[in-house]
């Protein structure tokens, strides 16, 4: 009988357990099923634009970082404007995000800093570059503007340019194969700390040029800071270059009573520091790595798309060495620097710097993000959710641009300033378009100047393209390049 009952007991008990054992699963089934349906269906006071959140937790970042092997538009962008149309939502790193191929609700948006939108990074980017209050951004750009800007380039930074380019020059055209995107990284950065810091890297304890490189692969990363990972790898970077810019700031506090000639950007950080509250020393090594950054990889890139498309299309280099013999043929003598007029002057270099930043769409999109709910053509997204502005989408529209993979600088004589003011954007738009982007206009045309007029250059090997977004040059772009009189 005892035994009995206790077989009993011990059939009820295993029942019990299997039970709360069913209950659990059960509890946990909802709860993941409920969890993976609101990650799918965020909550939005109106109804969401179409797309797809992708996978819990990751969402479509892998589609997005997948690579390409073409200047074409990333298969991630075109599948979706084919299948959900010009505005979409996706989800990237765990975040709700609104892509925009639509050139008048980006104009619109463009338009919003501050009201609708505020200025936002991608999570690599942000914790790199961190985000700063509105009033620090916007002494920044005036900084940045200030060294620079176009009156800056008038009068002192075009005929430096120009002899730092011909001494570069020379210096490359002795190698038997140069990789040249990794050579300009090192000059942009060179020349540019110049201007911030009277700077000269060629003392820091390691390649700071190199290093720029490596991080920005880890730029559009997926954010999982463990090791061997590149979003790891590119904060260890950023915390080295800003460790040799706090040994740059830490010497120029304790010589502070050392006049230079003229003022550079720190000194110009430094005499402020009273006046701006949140200008402190981390700021000022912050804003050191991020001016020496951007300057570094936009202009180096758009340098080395501009050495494979002319070495590819004779046509467009004959007009354009034509322009240049033009403008030292007007010199008195040809050695006289090149002047703002002659900048100016260079209208078929403009076209063709325009067509390689269509082409090249080195900024991977502008990012905002909304502060209201923002209702468009129907739909709504909701407030705090980030809209990229897929500009590459924009350059790369047949509608706008005939035969859009071609590279063709002629087409940008017939475009009308209307047309692209909201289709051709690469350095932005509205109050926070680039503030680099005459210096860089400057900087590229200077180079093509000096490099057309007495140069010549040949593939060596390399000039695979991919975009991963970003677009990379895996086997770097090596050329031979050569005075013309050898
Ligand atoms: C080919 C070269 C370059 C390209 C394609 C480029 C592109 C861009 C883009 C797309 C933005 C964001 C605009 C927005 O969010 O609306 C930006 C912002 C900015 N860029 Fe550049 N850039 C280049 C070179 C430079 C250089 C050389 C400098 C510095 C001298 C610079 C300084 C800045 C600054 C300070 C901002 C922030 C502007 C603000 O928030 O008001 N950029 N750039």
């Amino acid at each position: 009988m005892t035994t009995l009952v206790t077989t009993f007991l011990e059939e009820i008990r295993k029942i019990n357990v299997l039970g709360v054992g069913y209950f659990v699963v059960t509890l946990l089934t909802i709860y993941v099923t409920q969890w993976i349906y609101r990650w799918r269906n965020p909550k939005c006071n109106g109804v969401l634009p179409p797309g797809s959140m992708g996978f819990p937790l990751i969402g479509e970042t892998l589609q997005l970082i997948l690579p390409s092997h073409s200047l074409d538009l990333p298969p991630f962008l075109k599948n979706r404007i084919k299948r959900y149309g010009q505005i979409f939502k996706t989800n990237v790193a765990g975040r709700p995000v609104i892509i925009s191929a639509n050139p008048e609700f980006n104009s619109f948006i463009l338009r919003q800093d501050g009201k609708l939108v505020e200025t936002w990074s991608l999570d690599t980017f942000a914790e790199v570059f961190e985000q700063n209050t509105h009033s620090s951004r916007k002494y920044t750009r005036h900084l940045t503007l200030n060294h620079f800007g176009v009156e800056a380039i008038k009068e002192k930074l075009l005929p430096q340019m120009e002899e730092f380019i011909k001494s570069t020059l020379s210096s490359w055209s002795n190698h038997e194969s140069l990789e040249v995107k990794s050579a300009a990284i090192k000059e942009t950065v060179d020349f540019a700390a110049k201007q911030i810091f009277s700077g000269d890297l060629d003392n820091a304890p390691f390649n700071i040029s190199y290093m720029f490189r490596d991080l920005v692969e880890g730029l559009m990363s997926f954010p999982i800071n463990l090791p061997g990972t590149s979003h790891h790898k590119c904060l260890q970077i950023h915390k080295k270059v800003r460790e040799t810019m706090r040994d740059v700031l830490t010497k120029r506090l304790s010589s502070s009573a050392e006049k230079r000639e003229e003022e550079d950007l720190v000194d110009h950080l430094l005499r402020d520091m009273d006046s701006q509250k949140f200008l402190t020393e981390d700021y000022i090594v912050q804003m050191m790595f991020g001016l020496l950054f951007v300057t570094s990889d936009s202009i180096s890139t758009t340098l080395a798309l501009c050495f494979k498309l002319l070495a590819e299309h004779t046509d467009v280099l004959e007009e354009l060495i034509a322009e240049h013999d033009s403008i030292l043929k007007n010199k008195e003598n040809l050695d006289d620097p090149l002047t703002w007029n002659d900048y100016k002057s260079m209208t078929f270099t403009l076209q063709v710097i325009n067509e390689v930043l269509r082409l090249g769409n080195i900024a991977p999109g502008l990012f905002r993000r909304t502060l209201k709910d923002i209702p468009v053509n129907g739909y709504t997204i909701p407030a705090g959710w980030v809209i990229m502005i897929a500009t590459a989408a924009l350059h790369l529209n047949s509608d706008q641009f005939e035969d859009p993979l071609s590279f063709n600088p002629w087409r940008w004589k017939e475009i009308q300033p209307s047309c692209a003011a909201k289709n051709f954007m690469p350095f932005g738009s509205g109050m926070k378009q680039c503030a680099g982007a005459e210096y860089s206009r400057v900087f590229l045309a200077t180079f093509l100047h000096v490099l057309v007029t007495k140069y010549r250059w040949t593939m060596v090997k390399g000039g695979t393209i991919i975009r991963a977004p970003i677009i990379r040059f895996p086997d770097g772009f090596h050329f031979k390049i050569s005075q013309k009189n050898q």
